[in-house]
Parts: C-alpha cells; structure tokens; sequence
C-alpha cells in the first residue's frame, strides 16, 4: 500500500477545467502521496541505525565501507595546558575563515576574525588559485588585526602555529598531515585530491613570506567537538548540519584496528571522523531515495554521498525545487513555478528553510518572498501551502535521517543515557524545527529514558582548530 502511495503523485494531473474542491482535492493527494515518500518511521530509522552501526564497525577494521572511519590523531587531553595566540583557518563549504586566538590556560580570553565567501572560480578551478586566496587572506589579516604578531615573529625569528580546518575527507596520517580522498559539496579544484592539504597550505603561505607553521590539520566536526570539549570535557559527538554533513565521537584507540599508530595507544580515546555523508551510497541498502534525490546524484560532480545530499544545506533547497518543479509541471500548482524555478540550484535552502518556518495568517511571509526572490505570484492558500508543506518534508527527512547517525553513534559509543552532542552548521542553526524534530527522532530511536543533549556550538569548526593547534603545540613542548 506505502509503495503504492508513494507514486500516486506521477498519476494526478490537474485539468484547466477542474473544479476549485477537486484542484484542491488534488492537491492535498500529491501532499500525501510526497508525504508518504518524505517520512520515516521509527522502525526504518531503527534498521538504518543498526546499517549504520554495521558500517562503522567494518570502516573501523579497514574493511570495504561506506563510511570512512577517518582517525584525527587527536586523544583526549588536559585543556589546561592549551595557552597561548594560536591562529586558525576555516575551509568549509560557502566561506573561509581567518581567526586569532588568545587562550589562557584553556580558556579562550579574545578572538578576531575575517572572512570571505570562497569564489566559484577557485570551487571549480585550480589548487594554485584555491591556496592563493587562502593565502592572499591570510596575508590581510597580518596586515591588520594580527600585525603586531608579526612584527613580533619576525623580530624574534620564530614561527606562528595555526590549525587548519579542512572540511572534506581527508586520511590522515598525523595530526598536521593529511590527503584529500576526494571533493565534496560540488567542489573540483584540480591538483588537490591525493596530495597532502599542509604542504599545499605552506606553500602557497611560503609564496607570500609569512613566518607560519600548520601545526593541525582538522575536519570541521572534529573542530567542533574539541570546541565543545573545551567548555564541557563530557561531549560525545561533534556534528555539521551546514553545507555539508558530517560527525565525529570520541572511540578508543584499540577499536581502530585498521591504524596500528592508534590501535597501540590502546584504552586512551581518540577522535573519528565519520564521513557519515558517503553513508550506504555504494549500494543504496536502506536510503529512502525519491526520484528527486537521484536526479540531483545525475547532475551531481560529487558522486556518491547520497546521505550528504538528503540532508545537508547543499542540496536542501535543490531537493524542494525539484519537487515544487514537478507539481508544476502537473498543474498540482501554477506553471510559473515550474517555469521560475527552472534553473537547477536556482531554489536556495535557506528559502526552502523560511517557507518552512512560516507560521504568519495566509502564510503570507511565503507569499511575499516567492513574489520578491522569484517573481512568483501565489494568492491561493492552497498553493501557497502546498509549496510550504514541500518545504517542510524535505527538512523533517533530512531531521530524521540526521537524528538516525546520531543515535547510531551514540549506541555504538553505549552512551545512549545522558550524553551532548554539539552541533554546527545553517542547517541546524536557522531552521528552529530542525532540533525538534531531531531530538523527537532520536528518542524515539533510543527510547524514552534516553538524554540526549543537542547543543549549538557555534564557530566549533573555525575555534576546534585553534584548540587542536594549541593542544598539539603544549604536547610537543612537554617531550
Ligand atoms: C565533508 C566532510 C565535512 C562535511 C561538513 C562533507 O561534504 O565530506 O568532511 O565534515 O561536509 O562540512
């Protein structure tokens, strides 16, 4: 019958002269038949908890895996000794960041930062012009905010330490060295995969003559983790609902069987990086995929991270407009929609997330900014909820899915009673159902005498490598 429902929506077309009810009834069918695609019940998030529990155990061993499994080589430490300016950069998905860090004994006492939205012609273009501008901002903000640093290492001839964030999956094999696997969230700079993202980093830092060493190299989950463990030394996971997707929790070292580095540091805990975006991509075992998700996988230059691509901020708003372009085209709403919203990636999550939230009388916040953004003009509520309602499934299916891997982690950490979980990200941070609906999900995967803390830790992803920086500058002075 569920499967049936599912594509009652491919059979309804709306005639030029249905009557008003029977549009609407209509309508409301297709609403149905999308919800009945759109939602998982806690028995699938069950069986897709425990693939994902399968997965990270093989990925832990080194055998075949959707999920990488990646050791950070950073272990559980005393905070305290994290003192010091340690700077850090941030390479995620949309911007990339410069910060300065001042911590005392742990405690981060100031920061300073820039940014600047990273330029489509260095997603698509070359390593050369990627590092150049990661480099060229660096530059400027030694020229400003962090002037005195200089002057100061250059007088004393000694070097910087930073902590380089680098959101997409990279294997490690120290905590400051590291190869990209491969792109993610549609990037394809060419002479990046393969090579080691540090020696990219320094020299393109060399080229400029700035006195600085990369002494981490982190994933943005990482970093947010560590942020959070700065604060709270009981955190168990740290998550990325933002562009991409992605978590990391605290393993111990001799269950990395697949890393004989980390296997011998034994009962001592250690951060994995997931790469849960990748989940059950190769075979597609219990992913519910729509037509929609696999005509974004068509087009995609990331291929694979089918996760990634129903849950994250990429792809949120590409998923809502290619089912609102569906409707349209079946007469279920008017055809300017089909016809305005055209463009692939034309539709941006960040709208699909708003329309969701939208509670105004006559949704007329959704009105107003169809009208303003996309020169689309609803005055039907019925349609006007329909888009809403698009809205709302695509994000309480990337909610539920996120709070499936994050109650899979948990059991396999056997921390599923009172545990934090901190979480970065747009996806997360704008949409105010997003949380709900992930804590409702993951109680009900777990159980109601579960306890499980989402928190917001923002700025995780820049901060974390800052920490790591400091952490790492503290071990190598006590040897
Ligand atoms: C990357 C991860 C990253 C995540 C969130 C994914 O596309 O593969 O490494 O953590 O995005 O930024």
């Amino acid at each position: 019958m569920t499967d049936r429902l599912h594509t009652i929506v491919d059979h309804i077309a709306v005639k030029p002269n249905d009557s008003t009810e029977f549009r609407a009834l209509k309508q409301r069918l297709a609403l149905a038949s999308l919800t009945a695609q759109f939602t998982l019940s806690t028995e699938q998030l069950r069986a897709m908890a425990y693939y994902f529990l399968h997965e990270m155990h093989e990925g832990l061993a080194g055998r075949p895996s959707t999920l990488a499994m990646l050791p950070s080589y950073v272990y559980r430490a005393d905070t305290v000794s994290a003192h010091g300016v340690y700077y850090a950069l941030d390479l995620g998905g949309t911007n990339f960041r410069v910060i300065r860090m001042v911590l005392e004994k742990g405690v981060l006492v100031t920061t300073d930062t820039i940014q600047d939205v990273i330029p489509q012609q260095h997603v698509k273009g070359t390593a050369e012009g990627l590092f150049g501008f990661i480099a060229a901002l660096v530059e400027t903000f030694f020229e400003g905010k962090g002037a005195a640093d200089l002057a100061h290492a250059r007088k004393t001839n000694s070097r910087i330490a930073l902590g380089f964030t680098f959101s997409f999956p990279v294997t490690q094999s120290a905590v400051n060295a590291g190869k990209l696997n491969k792109w993610t969230k549609e990037f394809t700079t060419s002479g990046v995969v393969g090579e080691n993202v540090v020696k990219l980093l320094q020299a393109a830092l060399l080229k400029r003559n700035l006195p600085i060493d990369c002494v981490a190299l982190c994933n943005d989950t990482v970093g947010t983790l560590i942020a959070r463990f700065f604060k709270e030394s009981t955190v168990e996971m740290g998550v990325i609902l933002g562009t991409g997707a992605n978590a990391c929790y605290w393993e111990r070292s001799a269950a990395v069987t697949k890393d004989h580095a980390v296997r011998n540091e034994g009962e001592r805990e250690t951060v994995i990086n997931m790469e849960f975006g990748n989940f059950d991509s190769a075979h597609l075992h219990c992913l519910p995929v729509t037509e929609f998700d696999n005509a974004i996988e068509a087009a995609s230059d990331s291929k694979g991270q089918r996760f990634e691509k129903m849950i994250s901020g990429k792809y949120l708003g590409e998923i809502s407009r290619q089912v609102l372009v569906k409707l349209g085209a079946k007469g279920v709403l008017p055809s300017d929609v089909a016809k305005k919203l055209a463009t692939p990636y034309g539709f941006t999550s960040k709208d699909s997330g708003l329309i969701s939230a939208d509670r105004l009388p006559g949704l007329c916040f959704t009105q107003n900014l169809l009208k303003e953004r996309y020169g689309i003009t609803l005055t039907d509520i019925n349609d006007l909820y329909t888009v809403k309602v698009v809205c709302v499934l695509v994000r309480s299916r990337a909610a539920q899915l996120a709070a499936m891997a994050i109650s899979a982690t948990l059991l396999k950490a056997e921390k599923t009673g009172n545990a934090t979980v901190a979480v970065d990200g747009s996806v997360y941070e704008k949409t105010p159902s997003f949380r709900t609906i992930m804590a409702t999900n993951i109680r009900r995967i777990l159980g109601e005498e579960s306890d499980v803390r989402l928190v917001l830790q923002r700025d995780g992803s820049g901060l974390g490598a800052g920490y790591i920086a400091a952490l790492t500058a503290a071990t190598s002075n006590k040897k």
